[in-house]
């Protein structure tokens, strides 16, 4: 993937639009460290936003908002009626929605409920949004792989927007809050605050833990000594297919079942007394949270003693725990797991997002090399087919206005 660069979106948005953006906005997509569907269960997750990006440029229509009008470009005029025009770098055409389609956007174009999403939530929130807007959208972020690019495109969109609006700067953490309700509300995955509170919170260096009771955002130092690799599966994950919101109910499911309001009320020494009131299979699914939520803290824990052994023992723990009780690996996702898990310079390995398909993170020595992973590359393809994406990751940044 190329990456986009404040030029090569204005390059873009001219040839698209006619005329140059008002804004540039870019978000961070980001790895889930540990903490797998805690968020929702009001557990504890710790991400990392990461040097990939999803970036937005943004202008608003001639006439609209507070910044000086562009000229009426003949584009334009030959398309007068157009209010919230917007272009993806990926895709064929400008969807042109002469006003706001009410209902959601079905088909190639359905990616366009994000900035939608976000444009509403904009109203939701009481705060300012411009009355119509050209956007374009780029990335070097691989959408489907569980690195959040839904989240990215949402903060970077509500970044642009604001700014058109001309509200330069929002908290984080409200920031955060918008990006979540336009996917909740708007695009309907019931998702908690993970994906959009750590592209929001991200700091170069820095892991984001998240306590998703508050939520309450913190900062722990990478650790050094250690580096972060994707394994991308390339088979797409998409939450909005269902699966994630059925593991969604069936952990509400479970604690109502229990008698408390969230799966995390429960320590792991809890619980084995109370499953009998459980099915074998929310059994699964409240073992998996309530001990993943522990192993989140003990992360941490060993995270501030420079213990990367016991770090990465937890990290295959959850990976374990993800495929085994909340069954949300696959068996591509697995094997990229168990010839990781080998590798003499690989800390600890899992699968890292919804799950259903995406990609594993391996948290790795510092003799980890290129030539490992292409080892590990060709170890998965002689079984499973595919090449898998092999992305040598920073820890960045959160969402910035440029
Ligand atoms: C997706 C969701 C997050 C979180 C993870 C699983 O990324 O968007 O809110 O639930 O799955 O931990």
């Amino acid at each position: 993937m190329i990456t986009p660069t404040p030029e090569s979106l204005t390059a873009l948005f001219r040839r698209t639009y006619g005329g140059a953006p008002a804004v540039i906005a870019r978000a961070p997509g980001r790895v889930e460290f540990i903490g797998n569907h805690t968020d929702y269960n009001g557990g504890a997750v710790l991400g990392a936003a990461i040097d990939r990006y999803v970036w937005v440029a943004a202008a608003p229509l001639p006439g609209d908002g507070p910044d000086k009008p562009r000229p009426r470009s003949s584009a334009e005029q030959g398309n007068p009626a157009g209010r919230l025009r917007l272009f993806s770098a990926n895709g064929p055409a400008v969807l042109e929605l002469p006003s706001d389609p009410g209902t959601k956007i079905t088909g190639s174009d359905s990616w366009a409920n994000y900035p939608l999403g976000v444009w509403r939530s904009l109203q939701d929130f009481s705060l300012p949004r411009p009355a119509g807007f050209d956007l374009l959208v780029d990335s070097d972020l691989p959408a489907g792989a569980g690195l959040s690019s839904s989240a990215a495109l949402e903060l970077a969109t509500a970044l642009a927007l604001l700014a058109l609006a001309g509200k330069k700067d929002l908290p984080p953490d409200r920031l955060a809050a918008l990006g979540r309700q336009a996917e909740n509300k708007y695009v309907g995955v019931p998702c908690g605050i993970l994906d959009q509170g750590t592209s929001a919170f991200g700091r170069a260096g820095h892991l984001v833990h998240i306590d998703c009771r508050g939520p309450v955002f913190s900062r722990v130092p990478f650790p050094t000594g250690a580096h972060l690799w994707i394994f991308n599966t390339r088979e797409k994950h998409a939450l909005i297919d269902g699966l994630y919101a059925t593991r969604h109910q069936e952990c509400l499911a479970a604690a109502q079942a229990l008698g408390v309001a969230l799966l995390t009320d429960l320590t792991p020494a809890q619980l084995p007394p109370l499953e009998k009131k459980l099915t074998p299979m929310l059994a699964k699914r409240a073992k998996h949270i309530i001990e993943e939520h522990a192993r989140v803290h003990d992360t941490v824990e060993a995270l501030r003693q420079g213990d990367l052994a016991t770090v990465g023992r937890l990290l295959t723990a959850s990976h374990r725990s993800s495929k085994h009780y909340f069954e949300n690996s696959t068996p591509a996702l697995d094997l990229l797991v168990d010839l990781l898990e080998k590798h003499p310079a690989v800390f600890g390995v899992r699968l890292t997002g919804g799950g259903f398909g995406g990609a594993v993170m391996a948290l790795t020595r510092d003799n980890f090399t290129e030539k490992d992973a292409a080892s590990i590359a060709q170890g998965y393809s002689a079984k499973h087919g595919r090449t898998p994406e092999m992305i040598h990751l920073q820890a960045a940044d959160g969402a910035q206005l440029l």
